[in-house]
């Protein structure tokens, strides 16, 4: 296909392309637009020819990117910021909602003909208002997803790398140092950290076992933060009250017994899939790619290591 005097090669979007597909279709590109599953790393890279410059990542997570080996190929990448912060908090929240009302619980008791009349005690949750929520990681989702919280008058705990102290006094949201203090003190932990060397399994079976058993745990960050048997086990034990994950450490698989469990909410990494997100998102993508062959300074460059 040809766009605005550039040739396009799309690559199938329904399925995971695998190394050899991805050098195939990238094959004598001068700049890839990719997606969150396509894992650009050195082999990949000189696959595809000396001649590609720009990697331009459809999403604002950039673990699938080896920074190190763009670098060193002197190529520059760029992400998509900023354009899907309202959509994953929104998702985010409607997580902590529905797992606290077990929305999805009680639509399958529903359909499936077991709702035989009003019971004072018929599928009872908890409410959301006036709870403790502690955010790990204070960026533009994490900072979203207080937003929200304090419209339902949460008090509102945050861990981050950087403390922000303009963004406390606004949310009147209180600073801990370490992501234990978090998830000691909060009815509904909600992550939001990027995956790093550092974050990798940041909620394990110890971490897990530091929050309240009536506590819940809401992921829409990147899956392999928490270890995902670490967390069937506890959600089995009772050793937290539930969990809503968006994402999962080896997506697509779910981790052994994770989908048998009722008091779970699973979504399929969808947190930014609404129109006018993913319309966004692709424009940005594409935008980086425009200005840099223009010679201009791409507007989302991500820094190399
Ligand atoms: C991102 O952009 O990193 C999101 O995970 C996409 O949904």
């Amino acid at each position: 296909m040809r766009s605005k005097g550039h040739n396009v090669t799309v690559s199938p979007h329904d399925r995971v392309l695998s190394k050899s597909e991805l050098i195939e279709m990238g094959r004598g590109s001068d700049a890839l637009l990719c997606l969150l599953t396509d894992k650009i790393d050195g082999e990949v890279l000189d696959g595809i020819g000396s001649q590609v410059k720009i990697v331009a990542n459809y999403a604002v997570g950039f673990d699938n990117l080896d920074l190190a080996a763009i670098k060193q190929r002197g190529i520059i990448a760029t992400n998509t910021p900023g354009v899907l912060t309202e959509s994953v908090a929104e998702h985010a929240f409607s997580l902590i909602l529905s797992i606290a009302h077990r929305i999805p619980e009680s639509d399958r008791f529903t359909r499936a003909g077991k709702y035989h009349g009003w019971e004072p005690e018929l599928l009872l949750g908890q409410d959301v208002s006036h709870k403790t929520i502690g955010i790990l990681g204070l960026g533009r989702i994490g900072s979203r997803v207080a937003y929200h919280a304090r419209g339902f008058d949460m008090r509102v705990l945050y861990y981050d790398v950087k403390r922000n102290e303009q963004f406390e006094q606004e949310m009147k949201a209180e600073f801990r140092a370490t992501p234990e203090e978090i998830l000691r003190e909060s009815d509904f932990v909600s992550v939001h950290v990027p995956l790093l060397p550092t974050t990798r399994h940041l909620i394990n079976a110890e971490r897990l076992a530091m929050m309240k058993r009536s506590a819940y745990l809401v992921n829409t960050s990147r899956g392999p933060v928490i270890d995902e048997a670490a967390l069937v086990e506890a959600l089995r034990n009772g050793v937290i009250r539930g969990a809503a994950l968006d994402v999962f450490e080896n997506e697509p698989a779910l981790a052994p017994g994770l989908a048998e469990l009722e008091n779970v909410i699973l979504t399929p990494h969808t947190a930014s899939a609404t129109e006018e997100t993913r319309a966004e998102m692709s424009r940005l993508a594409a935008e980086n790619i425009i200005a840099f062959s223009e010679g201009k300074a791409p507007p989302n460059l991500i820094p190399l290591p």
